[in-house]
């Protein structure tokens, strides 16, 4: 199932890193080629003897070999990688990767890996709760890493709990489905809305509002991940695209972001709209800063935006499919189904701002999933990547 496929199997220093070898022996078995990368403390767990024979190739673990002065180049072996598989991940090397502490060859090739990433974290059930390590695997999970969740059980401190690394068998499980889930997208095109509108009042003005991007950019990384060619169309967030299948066109205003996926929409099978479209946009921009002194309170007159969902709905032909959101309030259900029939949406995904952890910047999401034949599906509140999996679950049963 991993024919031809190129691994990075990274592997740090703790006590599950004896089953790295197994591991590797799975996913040689399963027909990938694998490249070990060790940090130096791994190698006081298992030796790179036993990893290099079971590989074919020499274990990487220096940014230099000592006796030839051969450069190990993290960059060419970050960009050879279909996948990099860290496991066991200890809660060092997680803190490392979540905050860019590139101090030895396997945080320097994760961070120029532009393959998908799965990591196995494997520590003590205490050092598993900490806050700390609670936060860094968050953060990773939201880059677009794939957190294969370790298992409860006996430890090696013989402590009970959470933090045995996930069983070899599971994780090249994991990796395997990762991969032939990534042909169910194969050869459509996507485009995606994500962030806020901007809605300049003079060059140092805007009126917007709180969207971060996080739940569009989600979507968007899993739609490529299946196989999508994705365009996604971003108003100005901070986040950045990482899947290479992602292809983003920047925009600030409601009226560039309609033109974008105007220009783009006869083309897609899919779209999906997560931007928080600024409804109002000021009816004449100032050209130049409206200055306080002298003046009074400038009366700001708005006008309507164009509704992007809306006009798109309006064009759509048979065979594609169009996805809303629907941020709501006050009587959510109702105003969503509204929603789907107004903009010709063949499913809306409901959220609620007012709910514990869902809704705008927030990691998590609360979603409803309301189709246009009138049915409708609850999914509990989880991590916006995985709710990102629920939706593209949606869109490929609807294709
Ligand atoms: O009407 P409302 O803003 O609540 O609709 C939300 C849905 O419509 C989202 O999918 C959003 O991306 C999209 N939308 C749009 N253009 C607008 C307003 C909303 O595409 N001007």
């Amino acid at each position: 199932m991993l024919k031809g496929k190129h691994i990075v199997l990274g592997i740090t220093g703790g006590i599950a890193a004896y089953k790295s070898a197994i591991l590797l022996r799975l996913f040689v078995k399963s027909g990938a080629e694998v490249q070990v990368v060790m940090t130096p403390s791994a190698r006081e767990f298992i030796t790179p003897v036993t990893l290099s024979a079971l590989s074919g190739k020499p274990v990487v673990s220096e940014f230099f070999t000592a006796n030839t002065g051969q450069w190990n180049s993290h960059v060419d072996l970050g960009l050879w990688a279909d996948a990099m598989v860290i496991a066991p991940a200890t809660a060092c090397t997680i803190g490392k990767m979540a905050h860019g502490v590139a101090d030895n060859m396997l945080v320097t090739t994760y961070l120029s890996a532009k393959a998908p990433v799965f990591v196995a974290p494997a520590m003590d059930l205490d050092m598993m709760a900490h806050p700390s390590t609670v936060a860094n695997i968050e953060l990773l999970r939201n880059y677009g890493n794939h957190i294969i969740e370790p298992e409860e059980g006996e430890l090696a401190s013989h402590l009970v709990g959470k933090g045995r690394m996930a069983e070899p068998a599971t994780i090249c499980a994991a990796v395997e489905a990762f991969f032939a889930g990534q042909e169910e997208l194969k050869g459509r095109k996507a485009l995606v809305t994500a962030g806020p509108t901007q809605e300049m009042i003079d060059p140092v003005r805007y009126i917007s509002n709180y969207s971060t991007g996080k739940m569009g950019y989600a979507i968007a990384e899993e739609l490529a991940c299946r196989g999508a060619e994705v365009t996604l169309v971003t108003g100005p967030v901070a986040l950045k695209a990482r899947h290479q299948r992602i292809t983003t066109v920047p925009v600030v205003s409601a009226c560039e972001m309609l033109e974008a996926c105007q220009a783009h929409f006869p083309d897609v099978d899919i779209a999906v709209m997560t931007a928080a479209v600024a409804d109002y946009r000021v009816a004449s921009q100032a050209t130049s800063k409206i200055k306080r002194e002298g003046h009074d309170a400038p009366e700001l007159k708005l006008v309507k935006n164009p509704d992007i969902a809306a006009t798109l709905g309006a064009a759509k032909r048979p065979g594609q499919l169009l996805v809303g959101f629907a941020l709501e309030t006050d009587n959510a259900e109702a105003n969503a189904r509204a929603k789907l029939q107004r903009k010709n949406l063949d499913f809306v995904v409901l959220n609620t701002p007012n709910g514990i952890d869902s809704g705008f910047g927030t990691d998590n999401n609360t979603i409803t999933i309301i189709k246009a034949d009138g049915t409708l599906s609850h999914y509990d509140n989880k991590p916006k990547t995985l709710v990102a999996r629920d939706v593209v679950d949606q869109i490929v049963t609807m294709l």
